[in-house]
């Protein structure tokens, strides 16, 4: 079997197969984060807004950066306490890895917290056809009951692709709100589409 990069998918072949059965239950949640908050800010309705987002790359950082700018509030990191390769490939069999095992590094601590906010967006690289390993430990250690939670994600093109149903199931007691996705090499110039879509969940005036 040929290990040649999946164009569709970011990944390559033999990863997608040796994967492919693995379920969401394989990655257990890690507690602590770290943030890049800004000051404190109200959302036009009164609402407190904090949007978060995991990003090895970039691109989920440019999104949440275009979302935090339309809807005010506070912009925060969930970074690994362990980053992750810059080698694409070893990147790839690193997240594999803790998503089989469970085995993860932990997140480093949110300078914000949650728990003072209403609206909270979160923002995930796809990985594996899913949520990024840490965005899955900061919704599965964060009680965010009766939140909103405003999902969204930047992909590689891939079409297996449940991460906002993985939101949902992780999130049983929160109102998970319609996400908004891209691939990540557009994610920087979504503006007019990260509008639209926060005027028609409506989040947004
Ligand atoms: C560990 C890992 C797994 C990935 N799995 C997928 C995938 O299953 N499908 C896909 O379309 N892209 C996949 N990608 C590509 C990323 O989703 C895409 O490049 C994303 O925009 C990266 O966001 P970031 O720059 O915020 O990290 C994967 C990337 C990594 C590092």
């Amino acid at each position: 079997m040929s290990d040649t990069k999946n164009q569709s998918d970011g990944i390559s072949r033999r990863q997608l197969l040796t994967v492919g059965a693995i379920g969401l239950a394989a990655a257990v949640a890690a507690p602590v984060l770290f943030s890049t908050g800004s000051a404190f800010a109200a959302a036009a309705d009164g609402k407190r807004v904090l949007t978060v987002f995991h990003s090895r790359s970039g691109n989920t950082k440019s999104l949440a950066t275009i979302i935090q700018g339309q809807l005010g509030g506070d912009l925060a990191e969930i970074a690994p306490a362990t980053p992750y390769s810059p080698d694409y490939d070893t990147a790839t069999v690193e997240a594999r890895y803790q998503l089989i095992t469970g085995k993860r590094p932990g997140n480093l601590p949110l300078s914000v917290n949650p728990a003072s906010y209403d609206i909270i967006c979160v923002g995930s690289p796809l990985w594996w056809g899913t949520l990024s390993v840490p965005v899955i430990a900061f919704l599965t250690e964060t009680d965010l009951a009766g939140k909103t939670i405003v999902p969204f994600s930047t992909n590689g093109g891939g079409s297996r692709d449940k991460t906002f149903d993985d939101v949902k199931m992780i999130c049983a007691n929160s109102k998970v709100l319609d996400g908004f996705k891209i691939g990540g090499k557009r994610a920087a110039g979504a503006r007019s589409d990260v509008a639209s879509w926060l005027r028609d969940i409506g989040v947004a005036g």
